[in-house]
């Protein structure tokens, strides 16, 4: 009796074992044949006016890249109760845990993963600045867009299209300024494939051009100069610290990349960015950068005029020296961290040919002062 039981259990283990092994062979050879490789993710951190749409309209160029512009905008309207395309609606106490959710859904393509909300938004419907995938995706499915909350099921299955464009690529760039470096520490860690690009500015250009932004667009032109200094030097110091700490972690992961070099040496930087993704740099690409950086059309697609000295330096001829002077005072230790120099006097900040930054290296380092100031 127990000899009986004894047996048709090891006949059960043996079934078991040899069904493993069964589907495990079927399964290598499948993989062998179609290899099933997830995109790289990519993702472009940086400031609002750091130059980022133009970085971020280089990196599109090629056809291989998924590029997803400001995926994060719309959390700005305070949405914290989101839609979900099978119908689950999910509360999320703060910023960062949704954030964070959002990104990772982009970097695997789960764009079921992706709230409602954000279909509906500006951004995403403002498609000249988005990646030519979410573009086509917009303009050919418009019905079935606006019908996703009344017909989840058609939605969902559109979805679905542009779901497989994205697994397809063989890279989902983001390019978001609403993302804080340590915010990437988690997928870091759990993410092999996952790369960092740290696009920094003068924080002097940046405060100048972010306040005549807002100035025209009439928002917020109460808050004073020193408290915008003091917010976004806050901000980046907290980034570059971050970053420098990533970077000993996941030397390979991270790449900084500073606007005024990038812009000053365009095709030297723009092969070492491509490089850096594993993307090469065609005559193609070459042939529209070119195009990009000298026509009159570029503004409209919000790429500076052109690559000159005189663009990227255009905010010295703007302000004064009340103005460096208000913003030393909450930023001059990022310039120290970030290889940026401080401005002495008038004739240092108006001769366009001194420059400001430290060096003129390609962007390989980072170059960070040595010691964290207090
Ligand atoms: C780089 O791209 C080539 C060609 O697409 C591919 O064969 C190779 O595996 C890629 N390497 C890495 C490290 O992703
Ligand atoms: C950039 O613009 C300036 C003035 O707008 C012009 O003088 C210069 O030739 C332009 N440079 C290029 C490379 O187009
Ligand atoms: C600007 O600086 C450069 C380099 O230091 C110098 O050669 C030039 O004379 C300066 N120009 C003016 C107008 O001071
Ligand atoms: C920067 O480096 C390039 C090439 O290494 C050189 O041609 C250029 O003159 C340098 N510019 C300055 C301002 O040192």
């Amino acid at each position: 009796m127990i000899r009986l039981k004894y047996k048709r259990v090891i006949k059960v283990v043996t079934t078991v074992i040899a069904l493993f092994v069964g589907v495990y062979i079927i399964y290598k050879i499948k993989s062998g044949l179609q290899p099933n490789r997830m995109p790289v993710p990519v993702v472009l951190v940086t400031y609002s006016r750091s130059g980022s749409c133009f970085v971020g309209n280089i990196l599109k160029l090629d056809d291989s890249v998924f590029y997803v512009f400001e995926p994060l905008h719309f959390l700005k309207f305070g949405h914290r109760v989101l839609h979900f395309s099978d119908g689950s609606i999910r509360t999320l106490n703060t910023y960062l845990t949704v954030a964070e959710r959002i990104l990772r859904a982009w970097f695997s393509c789960q764009l079921n993963e992706i709230p409602l909300e954000y279909w509906d938004e500006e951004i995403f419907q403002t498609t000249k600045i988005q990646g030519k995938h979410i573009f086509y995706f917009k303009e050919r499915y418009k019905r079935e867009i606006y019908g996703k909350y009344r017909y989840p099921r058609i939605f969902r299955a559109t979805l679905q299209l542009l779901e497989d464009m994205c697994i397809k690529s063989k890279l989902v760039i983001i390019k978001t300024i609403r993302t804080p470096i340590f915010m990437l520490n988690k997928a870091l860690s759990e993410l092999d494939n996952l790369k960092v690009i740290y696009l920094y500015r003068d924080p002097r250009g940046i405060i100048r051009s972010q306040r005549r932004n807002l100035y025209i667009s009439k928002e917020n032109t109460f808050v004073s100069l020193n408290d915008h200094a003091e917010n976004l030097c806050a901000r980046i110091f907290n980034d570059a610290i971050t970053f420098a700490i990533l970077s000993h972690y996941y030397p390979e992961k991270l790449l900084p990349l500073k606007y005024e070099t990038f812009t000053m040496n365009l095709m030297r930087e723009t092969k070492h960015v491509y490089n850096y993704m594993n993307l090469t740099l065609t005559a193609r690409h070459v042939e529209t950068l070119i195009k990009m950086t000298t026509t009159k059309e570029r503004a409209k697609y919000y790429i500076p005029k052109n690559n000159s000295k005189e663009l990227v330096d255009r905010w010295r001829t703007l302000v004064d020296m009340s103005f460096v002077d208000t913003v030393d005072m909450s930023c001059s230790h990022v310039y120290s961290r970030l290889g940026y120099l401080q401005i002495s006097d008038v004739t240092m900040l108006k001769n366009i040919s001194i420059p400001l930054y430290r060096n003129n290296d390609t962007n390989k380092q980072f170059h960070f002062g040595q010691e964290i100031p207090v």
